[in-house]
């Protein structure tokens, strides 16, 4: 599966007196300016065609080219909680002790992914009771805190919060648990003060996916007004975790970059000034605006990579980079954004056949230019 690999970054030694060079991977790139590199990956039966641990073509990329893990949906609500009584632990569970058999850290995403429609469906129709504040303040508290309970110091990372802030109008989302409890701010603070209190050990994020593209500067604003409100508060909140769900803006990837890259840097910089770490925690891109060619779009996907992260790893305060996905066969964008004339998505930087693309050699190129972390 990997053959393609030795092609793209081993084809170096091919003259008869240089040896063979072994190829470096992200993770080992990544290690050498102080970095870590990582994937989502999923639950499957052993051997099934999915982008899971038990699928070995899968985990070879995993193993290959990451030093950190997430799970793509088993640690959300809606695979954890059947009721309002019950956990089910048993597919989370099966993917830490993968991970743990190969000591490759895990994040955790999320704790509560504070939108009706990512809530489980009996959390939206819960009846609070007579006292509604106590009991949903209970849930979420019996939630946070027996799920960070239950990993302690092996999860050093949490989406305490994941897009909570309404990309219309920059506005927080109500789910029911902040109807009942009187505000948003009174949840995301009681999940964050929660967090801490059970994982003290670690880093607490929050999660959205506000991006550097045209559309994005309400989100950008709304994002920046909560993190000031933790700051106010005093919400033990320690970075922002940016999606990086990319999307292209045509052809000529420098172009776009020279007028995207302003505005986020300011974005950038102001997060940053209040003290707030970044964690890149999703990264895959969409191919819009790009002819359905596969070189071409893998050009400008591969051009639009290295560009944003060129901006994104100029920040000290980024450590991690997290994909959505090693390999086009499995990404979500497939699935809930198809292109409308109908190709396959190549969001990933490896193909659906497992072949490394041009994606893959500029995420290697930017770690590779990335300033050393002390
Ligand atoms: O597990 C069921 C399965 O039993 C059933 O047969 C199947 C039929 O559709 O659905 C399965 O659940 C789906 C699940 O993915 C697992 O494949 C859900 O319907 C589907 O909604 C879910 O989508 C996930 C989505 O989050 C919502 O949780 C995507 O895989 C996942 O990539 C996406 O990830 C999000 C991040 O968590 C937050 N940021 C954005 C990112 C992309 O949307």
């Amino acid at each position: 599966m990997l053959a393609g690999l030795a092609v793209l970054v081993g084809a170096r030694g091919s003259a008869a007196s240089e040896p063979e060079v072994a190829p470096r991977s992200l993770k080992q790139l990544a290690a050498a300016k102080g970095m870590r590199m990582g994937s989502s990956f999923a639950w499957g039966a052993q051997g099934a065609d999915r982008g899971s641990f038990a699928n070995p073509a899968y985990a070879a990329l995993l193993m290959r080219d990451c030093s950190l893990l997430v799970a793509e949906n088993e640690m959300k609500w809606q695979a954890l909680r059947p009721s309002a009584t019950q956990f089910d632990f048993a597919r989370f569970d099966a993917m830490m002790a993968w991970a743990d058999a190969n000591a490759l850290p895990v994040r955790g995403h999320n704790l509560l992914w504070h939108q009706p429609k990512w809530m489980p469906r009996w959390e939206e129709t819960h009846d609070f009771g007579a006292t509604p504040a106590r009991a949903a303040e209970r849930l979420l508290v019996d939630h946070v805190s027996t799920v960070c309970g239950r990993y302690g110091s092996r999860i050093r990372s949490y989406d305490v919060v994941n897009e909570a802030v309404d990309p219309k109008d920059a506005s927080l989302y109500q789910t029911a648990l902040s109807r009942a409890m009187g505000s948003p701010e009174a949840t995301l603070d009681l999940a964050f003060r929660t967090a801490r209190r059970a994982a003290p050990q670690a880093q607490l994020v929050y999660n959205d996916y506000m991006s550097w593209e045209p559309g994005n500067a309400t989100h950008r604003a709304g994002v920046l007004k909560l993190l000031e409100g933790f700051k106010t508060r005093g919400v033990p909140v320690d970075a922002l975790g940016v999606q990086s769900h990319l999307v292209t803006q045509g052809i000529d990837a420098r172009a776009t970059i020279a007028e995207l890259e302003g505005e986020w840097r300011r974005f950038l910089d102001e997060v940053t000034a209040m003290g707030y770490g970044l964690v890149i925690t999703e990264l895959d891109v969409r191919d819009n605006s790009l002819p359905a060619d596969v070189a071409v779009r893998d050009r400008a996907v591969a051009d639009f990579t290295r560009g944003y992260l060129d901006v994104m790893l100029a920040y000290p305060q980024l450590r991690d980079v997290l994909l959505w996905g090693m390999t086009d066969r499995y990404s979500w964008i497939e699935g809930f954004e198809p292109r409308k004339d109908k190709p396959r998505r190549r969001p990933c930087p490896y193909d659906a056949a497992f072949k490394p693309k041009p994606m893959y050699t500029a995420i290697a190129a930017a770690l590779a230019a990335a300033p050393h972390r002390a």
